[in-house]
């Protein structure tokens, strides 16, 4: 069991690991600024598919949309270099939120929740964020990089900032988590599901399943733009279907939702 403060070692990742590809390489920082840069440039010069970078801490973790991403020790920040084909880009987002859900499920045996697009709640606050980040030329994928950051034992008395939407599992469990079993479960999932890829359907359809969002009330924001509506569904490449008060139905491709009848 790993103990508080400890650091992570690739070894310790990929022994009998039990996967093909994902997390067979592990390279790790005790610090670093973004697992997705690094990743990036590991990417560009053609690491092996299912290359992880993982770092106790970032001190210049990315959010979406330019956001910063809170990344202390003891947390779990991670990135996957995948060359997918280009018809499943997609789906890495709802892949990195299933096996996120079922990982953490399966280690912590809290109930998660995903809020569209790409949130990971616990009772509404966020646990964990995922970024997807992709190079295509010509029609064809270069590389497209998950990246994952779960709050694993944040105590987020000592961040005031994001405590009233944030938590972590530590919190929620009241006990430190072992993030080396949450990583392993994690690799195995992403691999799982990345290799289900092909045959079809039900990704798409266990991501729709799971998300809170559907069928409630929401705002959505992108940029200075804002949208009200019931969210009807999700179209299979991911975009939010809203059904407006006018009754027409819009399709958004990206944005931040607010849930306004959420209990
Ligand atoms: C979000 O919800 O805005 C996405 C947050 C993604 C954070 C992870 S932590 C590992 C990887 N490295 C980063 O700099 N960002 C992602």
């Amino acid at each position: 069991m790993e103990k508080t403060g400890n650091s992570l070692s690739p070894a310790s990742i990929t022994d009998k690991l039990g996967t093909h590809f994902i997390g067979q390489r592990v390279i790790y920082y005790p610090s670093l600024t973004s697992t997705m840069e690094v990743a990036r440039r590991a990417a560009q010069r053609g690491a092996a598919e299912g290359t992880v970078i993982i770092t106790d801490e970032q001190t210049a973790g990315r959010g979406r949309v330019r956001r910063i991403w809170l990344s202390p020790r003891g947390n779990i920040a991670l990135s996957i270099i995948l060359y997918p084909n280009i018809d499943y880009l997609p789906s890495l987002i709802m892949l990195a939120s299933l096996a996120v859900v079922y990982s953490i499920e399966a280690v912590t045996g809290l109930k998660l929740q995903l809020k569209w697009p790409n949130d990971v709640l616990i009772n509404s606050r966020k646990v964990c964020g995922i970024l997807i980040e992709n190079s295509v030329r010509r029609g064809r994928v270069d590389y497209a990089i998950i990246g994952i950051g779960i709050n694993v034992n944040l105590r987020l008395a000592d961040f005031p900032e994001v405590s009233p939407v944030a938590t972590s599992l530590g919190d929620e469990l009241g006990r430190e988590v072992s993030r080396l079993d949450l990583i392993r479960r994690l690799l195995v999932e992403v691999e799982r599901l990345y290799l289900a890829l092909p045959s079809g359907e039900f990704i798409y359809q266990q991501w729709r399943d799971r998300l809170v969002t559907l069928g409630r009330r929401v705002q959505v924001r992108w940029g200075k733009t804002v949208y009200q509506g019931i969210a009807e569904s999700v179209a299979r490449d991911g975009s939010l279907l809203l059904r407006r008060t006018d009754g027409s139905l819009t399709k958004i491709v990206a944005g931040d939702v607010t849930l306004r009848d959420y209990k």
